[in-house]
Protein backbone atom coordinates (compact mmCIF):
# COMPACT_ATOMS: atom_id res chain seq x y z
CA UNK A 1 0.00 0.00 0.00
CA UNK A 2 0.72 3.64 -0.74
CA UNK A 3 4.05 2.76 -3.02
CA UNK A 4 4.60 6.03 -5.00
CA UNK A 5 2.42 7.90 -2.48
CA UNK A 6 4.45 7.30 0.56
CA UNK A 7 4.90 11.19 0.56
CA UNK A 8 1.94 12.32 0.51
CA UNK A 9 0.35 15.49 3.25
CA UNK A 10 -3.21 14.62 4.61
CA UNK A 11 -4.67 17.67 6.17
CA UNK A 12 -7.02 16.18 8.85
CA UNK A 13 -10.29 18.73 9.93
CA UNK A 14 -12.39 17.12 13.28
CA UNK A 15 -13.07 18.46 16.28
CA UNK A 16 -13.10 15.17 18.54
CA UNK A 17 -10.00 14.79 20.13
CA UNK A 18 -10.37 10.83 19.88
CA UNK A 19 -10.93 11.16 16.36
CA UNK A 20 -8.09 13.02 15.88
CA UNK A 21 -6.18 10.65 17.56
CA UNK A 22 -7.47 7.66 15.61
CA UNK A 23 -6.72 9.07 12.41
CA UNK A 24 -3.71 10.82 13.37
CA UNK A 25 -1.67 7.68 14.65
CA UNK A 26 -3.33 5.31 11.49
CA UNK A 27 -2.56 7.44 8.84
CA UNK A 28 1.49 8.27 10.28
CA UNK A 29 2.11 4.56 11.15
CA UNK A 30 1.83 3.87 7.25
CA UNK A 31 4.05 6.63 7.14
CA UNK A 32 2.20 9.83 5.86
CA UNK A 33 2.78 13.47 6.68
CA UNK A 34 -0.93 14.05 8.93
CA UNK A 35 -1.32 18.24 9.43
CA UNK A 36 -4.56 18.68 12.16
CA UNK A 37 -6.78 21.56 12.20
CA UNK A 38 -9.69 21.63 14.61
CA UNK A 39 -12.48 23.50 12.82
CA UNK A 40 -13.42 24.88 9.04
CA UNK A 41 -11.77 28.05 9.48
CA UNK A 42 -8.74 27.10 11.10
CA UNK A 43 -8.80 24.77 7.92
CA UNK A 44 -8.71 27.68 5.30
CA UNK A 45 -6.02 29.26 7.25
CA UNK A 46 -4.43 26.11 6.55
CA UNK A 47 -4.72 26.06 3.74
CA UNK A 48 -2.96 29.43 2.57
CA UNK A 49 0.38 28.20 4.14
CA UNK A 50 0.35 24.61 2.56
CA UNK A 51 -1.19 22.36 -0.15
CA UNK A 52 -2.15 18.98 1.20
CA UNK A 53 -2.57 15.85 -1.43
CA UNK A 54 -5.37 15.10 0.13
CA UNK A 55 -8.34 16.73 3.08
CA UNK A 56 -9.91 14.73 5.29
CA UNK A 57 -13.04 16.61 6.17
CA UNK A 58 -15.63 15.98 9.19
CA UNK A 59 -19.08 17.05 8.46
CA UNK A 60 -20.42 18.31 11.63
CA UNK A 61 -17.84 21.05 13.10
CA UNK A 62 -18.20 24.10 15.42
CA UNK A 63 -17.84 27.30 13.53
CA UNK A 64 -18.43 26.94 10.01
CA UNK A 65 -19.91 23.15 8.94
CA UNK A 66 -17.43 20.92 6.71
CA UNK A 67 -19.81 21.45 3.60
CA UNK A 68 -19.56 25.29 3.79
CA UNK A 69 -15.69 24.23 4.31
CA UNK A 70 -15.70 21.69 1.40
CA UNK A 71 -17.58 25.01 -0.90
CA UNK A 72 -14.95 27.08 0.22
CA UNK A 73 -12.17 24.97 -1.07
CA UNK A 74 -13.58 24.00 -3.82
CA UNK A 75 -14.15 27.87 -5.00
CA UNK A 76 -10.38 28.77 -4.61
CA UNK A 77 -8.88 28.37 -8.18
CA UNK A 78 -5.39 27.03 -5.55
CA UNK A 79 -7.18 24.54 -3.67
CA UNK A 80 -9.80 23.59 -5.73
CA UNK A 81 -7.69 20.07 -7.26
CA UNK A 82 -7.20 18.54 -4.12
CA UNK A 83 -9.90 16.18 -3.41
CA UNK A 84 -12.08 16.07 -0.44
CA UNK A 85 -13.08 12.86 1.46
CA UNK A 86 -15.84 13.74 4.67
CA UNK A 87 -15.83 11.80 7.37
CA UNK A 88 -19.08 11.76 8.77
CA UNK A 89 -21.67 9.91 11.29
CA UNK A 90 -24.74 10.51 9.05
CA UNK A 91 -25.10 7.81 7.40
CA UNK A 92 -28.15 9.15 5.08
CA UNK A 93 -28.16 9.62 1.59
CA UNK A 94 -28.79 12.68 1.21
CA UNK A 95 -25.94 14.19 3.02
CA UNK A 96 -23.61 11.79 1.09
CA UNK A 97 -25.14 12.99 -2.26
CA UNK A 98 -24.79 16.69 -0.73
CA UNK A 99 -21.43 15.75 -0.27
CA UNK A 100 -20.55 14.72 -3.85
CA UNK A 101 -22.38 17.71 -5.48
CA UNK A 102 -19.88 19.69 -3.54
CA UNK A 103 -17.04 18.13 -5.14
CA UNK A 104 -16.05 15.58 -2.62
CA UNK A 105 -14.41 12.74 -4.12
CA UNK A 106 -15.48 9.81 -1.02
CA UNK A 107 -16.71 9.66 2.13
CA UNK A 108 -15.76 7.44 5.38
CA UNK A 109 -18.31 6.56 8.01
CA UNK A 110 -17.78 6.93 11.64
CA UNK A 111 -16.62 5.37 13.54
CA UNK A 112 -13.78 4.48 11.39
CA UNK A 113 -12.65 1.37 10.26
CA UNK A 114 -9.17 1.46 10.04
CA UNK A 115 -8.80 -0.82 6.78
CA UNK A 116 -11.26 1.29 5.07
CA UNK A 117 -10.18 4.55 6.14
CA UNK A 118 -6.16 3.76 5.01
CA UNK A 119 -7.82 2.05 1.88
CA UNK A 120 -9.80 5.15 0.79
CA UNK A 121 -7.18 7.23 1.49
CA UNK A 122 -4.31 5.00 -0.86
CA UNK A 123 -6.85 5.15 -3.73
CA UNK A 124 -7.68 8.63 -3.62
CA UNK A 125 -3.89 9.73 -3.12
CA UNK A 126 -3.21 7.37 -6.34
CA UNK A 127 -6.17 8.28 -8.44
CA UNK A 128 -4.94 11.69 -7.73
CA UNK A 129 -1.44 11.28 -8.41
CA UNK A 130 -2.62 9.79 -11.65
CA UNK A 131 -4.89 12.54 -12.40
CA UNK A 132 -1.73 14.87 -12.48
CA UNK A 133 0.43 12.81 -14.64
CA UNK A 134 -2.22 11.73 -17.34
CA UNK A 135 -2.83 16.42 -17.51
CA UNK A 136 0.89 16.53 -17.32
CA UNK A 137 0.71 13.66 -20.69
CA UNK A 138 -2.10 15.82 -22.04
CA UNK A 139 -0.08 19.10 -21.99
CA UNK A 140 3.15 17.55 -23.61
CA UNK A 141 0.35 15.84 -26.21
CA UNK A 142 -0.91 18.99 -26.81
CA UNK A 143 2.01 20.83 -27.45
CA UNK A 144 3.62 18.16 -29.01
CA UNK A 145 0.49 18.51 -31.15
CA UNK A 146 0.45 22.30 -32.30
CA UNK A 147 4.62 21.67 -33.00
CA UNK A 148 3.23 19.47 -35.18
CA UNK A 149 0.75 21.56 -37.15
CA UNK A 150 3.14 24.01 -37.11
CA UNK A 151 5.50 21.78 -38.60
CA UNK A 152 2.90 20.58 -41.12
CA UNK A 153 1.75 23.79 -42.38
CA UNK A 154 5.14 25.06 -42.59
CA UNK A 155 5.82 21.87 -44.97
CA UNK A 156 2.47 22.93 -46.64
CA UNK A 157 3.86 26.24 -47.48
CA UNK A 158 7.12 25.39 -48.44
CA UNK A 159 5.94 22.43 -50.95
CA UNK A 160 3.26 24.93 -52.57
CA UNK A 161 5.72 27.33 -53.23
CA UNK A 162 8.34 24.50 -54.61
CA UNK A 163 4.92 23.47 -56.71
CA UNK A 164 4.08 26.86 -57.86
CA UNK A 165 7.85 27.49 -58.70
CA UNK A 166 7.94 24.21 -60.85
CA UNK A 167 5.12 24.99 -63.19
CA UNK A 168 6.68 28.53 -63.68
CA UNK A 169 9.85 27.25 -64.33
CA UNK A 170 7.65 24.12 -66.71
CA UNK A 171 5.83 27.12 -68.12
CA UNK A 172 8.90 29.17 -68.60
CA UNK A 173 10.43 26.29 -70.50
CA UNK A 174 7.93 25.24 -72.70
CA UNK A 175 7.14 28.99 -73.64
CA UNK A 176 10.59 29.23 -74.43
CA UNK A 177 10.31 26.33 -76.62
CA UNK A 178 7.27 27.33 -78.43
CA UNK A 179 9.33 30.72 -79.20
CA UNK A 180 12.69 29.30 -80.61
CA UNK A 181 10.33 26.60 -82.47
CA UNK A 182 8.27 29.77 -84.28
CA UNK A 183 12.17 31.44 -84.53
CA UNK A 184 13.25 28.50 -86.29
CA UNK A 185 10.13 27.75 -88.77
CA UNK A 186 9.91 31.08 -89.99
CA UNK A 187 13.56 31.43 -90.50
CA UNK A 188 13.05 29.39 -93.82
CA UNK A 189 9.94 31.05 -94.90
CA UNK A 190 12.42 34.67 -94.61
CA UNK A 191 14.97 32.90 -96.22
CA UNK A 192 13.18 31.77 -99.27
CA UNK A 193 11.48 35.20 -99.98
CA UNK A 194 14.71 37.29 -99.52
CA UNK A 195 16.46 35.03 -101.59
CA UNK A 196 13.55 35.31 -104.22
CA UNK A 197 13.73 39.23 -104.23
CA UNK A 198 17.06 39.93 -105.84
CA UNK A 199 15.76 38.07 -108.79
CA UNK A 200 12.64 39.35 -108.64
CA UNK A 201 14.10 42.86 -108.89
CA UNK A 202 16.13 41.96 -111.78
CA UNK A 203 12.75 40.79 -114.06
CA UNK A 204 11.26 43.63 -112.97
CA UNK A 205 13.92 45.93 -114.35
CA UNK A 206 13.85 43.63 -117.28
CA UNK A 207 10.51 43.99 -117.77
CA UNK A 208 10.04 48.18 -117.20
CA UNK A 209 13.04 48.35 -119.64
CA UNK A 210 11.77 46.36 -122.35
CA UNK A 211 8.75 48.42 -121.92
CA UNK A 212 10.49 51.28 -122.31
CA UNK A 213 12.21 50.19 -125.33
CA UNK A 214 9.21 49.30 -126.40
CA UNK A 215 7.98 53.21 -126.48
CA UNK A 216 11.43 54.71 -127.76
CA UNK A 217 10.66 52.77 -130.84
CA UNK A 218 7.48 52.72 -131.21
CA UNK A 219 5.48 55.99 -129.96
CA UNK A 220 2.66 55.10 -131.53
CA UNK A 221 1.29 52.01 -130.47
CA UNK A 222 -2.38 50.97 -131.49
CA UNK A 223 -4.89 52.02 -129.66
CA UNK A 224 -5.64 49.07 -127.07
CA UNK A 225 -1.69 49.42 -125.94
CA UNK A 226 -2.22 52.87 -125.19
CA UNK A 227 -5.16 52.17 -123.22
CA UNK A 228 -3.69 49.94 -121.08
CA UNK A 229 -0.53 51.81 -120.46
CA UNK A 230 -3.05 54.47 -119.08
CA UNK A 231 -4.97 52.08 -117.38
CA UNK A 232 -2.09 50.23 -115.19
CA UNK A 233 -0.51 53.81 -114.66
CA UNK A 234 2.55 52.52 -116.20
CA UNK A 235 4.29 55.34 -115.75
CA UNK A 236 3.42 55.13 -112.21
CA UNK A 237 4.21 51.49 -111.80
CA UNK A 238 7.42 51.60 -113.68
CA UNK A 239 8.96 54.21 -111.09
CA UNK A 240 7.09 52.30 -107.80
CA UNK A 241 7.68 48.65 -108.25
CA UNK A 242 11.62 48.81 -107.40
CA UNK A 243 10.78 50.63 -104.62
CA UNK A 244 7.94 48.84 -103.65
CA UNK A 245 10.46 46.13 -103.48
CA UNK A 246 12.90 47.70 -101.70
CA UNK A 247 10.79 47.68 -98.54
CA UNK A 248 9.75 44.07 -99.03
CA UNK A 249 13.34 43.86 -98.22
CA UNK A 250 13.69 46.13 -95.69
CA UNK A 251 10.91 43.85 -94.25
CA UNK A 252 12.06 40.21 -94.38
CA UNK A 253 15.65 42.13 -93.07
CA UNK A 254 14.10 42.84 -89.69
CA UNK A 255 12.06 39.87 -89.62
CA UNK A 256 15.29 38.20 -89.98
CA UNK A 257 16.75 40.32 -87.50
CA UNK A 258 13.52 39.49 -84.84
CA UNK A 259 13.62 35.70 -85.65
CA UNK A 260 17.36 35.71 -84.69
CA UNK A 261 16.37 37.61 -81.49
CA UNK A 262 13.61 35.52 -80.46
CA UNK A 263 16.81 32.38 -80.79
CA UNK A 264 19.30 34.94 -79.03
CA UNK A 265 16.74 35.33 -75.87
CA UNK A 266 15.38 31.65 -75.93
CA UNK A 267 18.93 30.43 -75.78
CA UNK A 268 17.73 28.12 -72.83
CA UNK A 269 20.25 25.37 -73.42
CA UNK A 270 20.82 25.40 -69.50
CA UNK A 271 23.05 22.87 -68.77
CA UNK A 272 26.09 24.52 -69.74
CA UNK A 273 27.40 27.97 -69.17
CA UNK A 274 28.21 30.33 -72.64
CA UNK A 275 29.87 34.03 -73.57
CA UNK A 276 27.84 36.03 -73.85
CA UNK A 277 27.30 39.43 -75.52
CA UNK A 278 25.39 41.50 -72.72
CA UNK A 279 24.39 44.12 -75.64
CA UNK A 280 23.58 41.69 -77.61
CA UNK A 281 20.93 40.39 -75.06
CA UNK A 282 19.86 43.22 -74.18
CA UNK A 283 18.52 44.67 -77.37
CA UNK A 284 17.12 41.28 -77.76
CA UNK A 285 14.96 41.94 -74.91
CA UNK A 286 14.03 45.38 -76.17
CA UNK A 287 12.74 44.26 -79.32
CA UNK A 288 10.69 41.82 -77.52
CA UNK A 289 9.45 44.25 -75.48
CA UNK A 290 9.14 46.78 -78.48
CA UNK A 291 5.26 46.43 -78.64
CA UNK A 292 5.19 47.76 -75.12
CA UNK A 293 7.33 50.71 -75.70
CA UNK A 294 4.95 51.93 -78.52
CA UNK A 295 2.61 54.64 -77.75
CA UNK A 296 -0.76 53.77 -76.68
CA UNK A 297 -3.87 55.69 -75.59
CA UNK A 298 -2.41 56.64 -71.91
CA UNK A 299 0.94 58.02 -73.00
CA UNK A 300 3.25 58.57 -75.96
CA UNK A 301 6.12 55.81 -76.72
CA UNK A 302 8.65 55.21 -74.46
CA UNK A 303 12.24 56.50 -75.42
CA UNK A 304 14.67 54.32 -74.56
CA UNK A 305 18.52 55.91 -74.32
CA UNK A 306 21.13 53.72 -74.56
CA UNK A 307 24.67 54.24 -73.16
CA UNK A 308 26.54 52.08 -74.09
CA UNK A 309 30.66 50.92 -73.06
CA UNK A 310 32.67 48.48 -74.64
CA UNK A 311 32.09 45.09 -72.34
CA UNK A 312 34.26 42.24 -72.35
CA UNK A 313 32.27 39.08 -73.36
CA UNK A 314 30.88 37.43 -69.94
CA UNK A 315 30.18 33.80 -68.73
CA UNK A 316 27.18 32.76 -67.73
CA UNK A 317 23.83 31.40 -68.67
CA UNK A 318 22.25 33.50 -71.81
CA UNK A 319 18.43 32.32 -71.06
CA UNK A 320 18.39 33.24 -67.81
CA UNK A 321 20.16 36.52 -67.76
CA UNK A 322 17.75 37.41 -70.75
CA UNK A 323 15.26 36.84 -68.35
CA UNK A 324 16.47 39.18 -65.98
CA UNK A 325 16.70 41.95 -68.39
CA UNK A 326 13.08 41.00 -69.37
CA UNK A 327 11.94 41.06 -65.67
CA UNK A 328 13.76 44.70 -64.89
CA UNK A 329 12.66 46.12 -68.12
CA UNK A 330 8.99 44.66 -67.68
CA UNK A 331 8.47 46.34 -64.28
CA UNK A 332 10.43 49.68 -65.63
CA UNK A 333 7.60 50.08 -68.59
CA UNK A 334 4.74 48.88 -65.97
CA UNK A 335 6.23 51.99 -63.22
CA UNK A 336 6.14 54.63 -66.77
CA UNK A 337 2.44 52.89 -67.52
CA UNK A 338 1.05 53.50 -63.96
CA UNK A 339 2.71 57.23 -63.91
CA UNK A 340 0.57 57.62 -66.43
CA UNK A 341 -2.77 56.59 -65.06
CA UNK A 342 -2.34 58.54 -61.89
CA UNK A 343 -1.33 61.31 -64.55
CA UNK A 344 0.58 63.56 -62.04
CA UNK A 345 3.80 63.27 -63.53
CA UNK A 346 4.94 63.94 -66.78
CA UNK A 347 1.91 66.61 -67.99
CA UNK A 348 4.34 69.52 -69.48
CA UNK A 349 7.45 67.59 -69.16
CA UNK A 350 9.69 67.89 -71.58
CA UNK A 351 11.98 64.97 -70.88
CA UNK A 352 9.03 62.20 -71.57
CA UNK A 353 9.43 59.26 -69.98
CA UNK A 354 12.35 57.04 -70.27
CA UNK A 355 14.64 53.98 -69.84
CA UNK A 356 17.78 54.89 -69.62
CA UNK A 357 20.17 51.63 -70.19
CA UNK A 358 23.21 52.31 -69.42
CA UNK A 359 26.53 49.62 -69.26
CA UNK A 360 29.76 49.61 -67.49
CA UNK A 361 33.29 47.52 -67.54
CA UNK A 362 34.21 48.25 -64.10
CA UNK A 363 38.07 46.73 -64.86
CA UNK A 364 39.39 46.53 -61.46
CA UNK A 365 36.55 44.47 -59.86
CA UNK A 366 36.37 42.28 -63.78
CA UNK A 367 32.46 43.58 -63.47
CA UNK A 368 29.94 44.38 -65.87
CA UNK A 369 27.64 47.01 -64.55
CA UNK A 370 24.23 47.01 -66.21
CA UNK A 371 22.34 50.08 -64.50
CA UNK A 372 18.29 50.53 -65.74
CA UNK A 373 16.56 53.57 -65.05
CA UNK A 374 13.03 54.88 -65.49
CA UNK A 375 11.14 57.86 -64.53
CA UNK A 376 7.81 55.87 -63.33
CA UNK A 377 6.18 56.11 -60.44
CA UNK A 378 9.19 54.76 -57.85
CA UNK A 379 8.66 53.17 -55.41
CA UNK A 380 7.67 53.97 -51.66
CA UNK A 381 10.62 53.63 -48.94
CA UNK A 382 8.32 51.38 -46.75
CA UNK A 383 8.37 48.11 -49.51
CA UNK A 384 11.86 48.84 -50.80
CA UNK A 385 13.11 45.97 -49.11
CA UNK A 386 10.22 43.71 -50.13
CA UNK A 387 10.04 44.24 -54.03
CA UNK A 388 12.71 40.77 -54.39
CA UNK A 389 10.65 38.78 -52.31
CA UNK A 390 8.58 35.55 -53.54
CA UNK A 391 5.24 36.67 -54.63
CA UNK A 392 5.52 40.18 -53.57
CA UNK A 393 3.02 42.48 -56.18
CA UNK A 394 1.69 45.63 -56.12
CA UNK A 395 -0.13 44.82 -59.10
CA UNK A 396 -3.28 44.40 -59.85
CA UNK A 397 -4.41 40.34 -60.59
CA UNK A 398 -3.99 39.35 -63.73
CA UNK A 399 -1.04 41.98 -64.56
CA UNK A 400 1.62 41.25 -61.57
CA UNK A 401 2.79 37.95 -60.22
CA UNK A 402 5.34 38.96 -58.00
CA UNK A 403 7.81 36.55 -59.62
CA UNK A 404 9.62 38.52 -61.36
CA UNK A 405 12.08 40.31 -58.83
CA UNK A 406 12.56 37.21 -56.70
CA UNK A 407 13.55 35.28 -60.33
CA UNK A 408 16.13 38.07 -61.21
CA UNK A 409 17.52 37.80 -57.61
CA UNK A 410 18.09 34.19 -58.12
CA UNK A 411 19.43 34.32 -61.35
CA UNK A 412 21.78 36.96 -60.01
CA UNK A 413 22.65 34.99 -57.20
CA UNK A 414 23.40 31.55 -59.47
CA UNK A 415 25.71 34.28 -61.34
CA UNK A 416 27.69 35.17 -58.16
CA UNK A 417 26.22 38.71 -59.13
CA UNK A 418 24.45 41.97 -57.11
CA UNK A 419 21.58 43.66 -58.14
CA UNK A 420 20.46 47.04 -56.01
CA UNK A 421 17.82 49.26 -56.27
CA UNK A 422 17.63 53.03 -55.62
CA UNK A 423 14.24 54.63 -56.12
CA UNK A 424 12.38 58.04 -55.04
CA UNK A 425 8.79 58.18 -55.20
CA UNK A 426 7.19 60.14 -57.95
CA UNK A 427 10.91 60.54 -59.61
CA UNK A 428 11.82 56.76 -60.90
CA UNK A 429 13.59 54.23 -60.08
CA UNK A 430 17.10 52.94 -61.02
CA UNK A 431 18.07 49.15 -60.92
CA UNK A 432 21.58 48.00 -61.31
CA UNK A 433 22.74 44.69 -61.93
CA UNK A 434 26.94 43.57 -60.95
CA UNK A 435 28.08 40.83 -63.09
CA UNK A 436 31.47 39.08 -63.41
CA UNK A 437 33.05 38.52 -65.94
CA UNK A 438 34.43 35.03 -65.42
CA UNK A 439 32.36 32.71 -63.04
CA UNK A 440 32.83 29.49 -62.00
CA UNK A 441 29.26 27.87 -61.23
CA UNK A 442 28.72 25.17 -58.65
CA UNK A 443 28.74 21.79 -60.27
CA UNK A 444 25.37 20.17 -59.11
CA UNK A 445 23.70 23.69 -61.33
CA UNK A 446 26.04 22.86 -64.57
CA UNK A 447 30.17 22.39 -65.15
CA UNK A 448 32.25 24.83 -66.00
CA UNK A 449 33.35 24.58 -69.60
CA UNK A 450 37.70 24.14 -69.26
N1 LIG B 1 10.85 49.97 -61.89
C1 LIG B 1 9.95 49.89 -60.89
N2 LIG B 1 9.24 50.97 -60.50
C2 LIG B 1 8.34 50.91 -59.49
N3 LIG B 1 8.05 49.77 -58.80
C3 LIG B 1 8.71 48.66 -59.14
C4 LIG B 1 9.69 48.65 -60.19
N4 LIG B 1 10.18 47.39 -60.29
C5 LIG B 1 9.53 46.65 -59.34
N5 LIG B 1 8.66 47.40 -58.66
C6 LIG B 1 7.79 46.96 -57.53
O1 LIG B 1 8.21 45.65 -57.13
C7 LIG B 1 7.11 44.77 -57.16
C8 LIG B 1 7.57 43.38 -57.48
O2 LIG B 1 8.04 43.28 -58.81
P1 LIG B 1 8.04 41.88 -59.53
O3 LIG B 1 8.72 40.87 -58.65
O4 LIG B 1 8.58 42.04 -60.91
O5 LIG B 1 6.51 41.48 -59.57
P2 LIG B 1 5.32 42.09 -60.46
O6 LIG B 1 5.94 42.94 -61.53
O7 LIG B 1 4.64 40.89 -61.02
O8 LIG B 1 4.47 42.86 -59.51
C9 LIG B 1 6.15 45.38 -58.15
O9 LIG B 1 4.82 44.96 -57.93
C10 LIG B 1 6.35 46.86 -57.93
O10 LIG B 1 5.61 47.29 -56.82
MG1 LIG C 1 7.48 42.26 -62.77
Amino acid sequence: MFEGVESSTILVVEDNPTNIKVVFNLLRDVGLRVLIAKDGESALKKLEDVLPDLILLDVMMPGISGFETCHLIKENPSTQAIPVIFMTALADTENKIKGFELGAVDYITKPFQQNEVLARVNLHLKLCKLTQELAEKNRELLNLNLCLEEKVEEKTSEIKSMQSQLVLQEKMSSLGQLIAGIAHEIKNPIGFIESNLKPAYDYAENLIDLVKLYQTYYPQPVSEIRERLVNTEFDYVAEDFPQLLRSLEEGTKRLTYISQAMRTFCRSDQSLPEVFDVHQGLDSTLLILKHRLQRNEQRPAIQVIKDYDQLPLITCFPGQLNQVFMNVLANAIDALDEAYQQGEIFQGDNQGNCIIIQTRYAEADQQVWITIQDNGVGIPLAIQKQIFDYLFTTKKVGKGTGLGLSITREVMEHHQGKIEVESIPNQGTTFRLKLPVEVSFAPDNSITAS
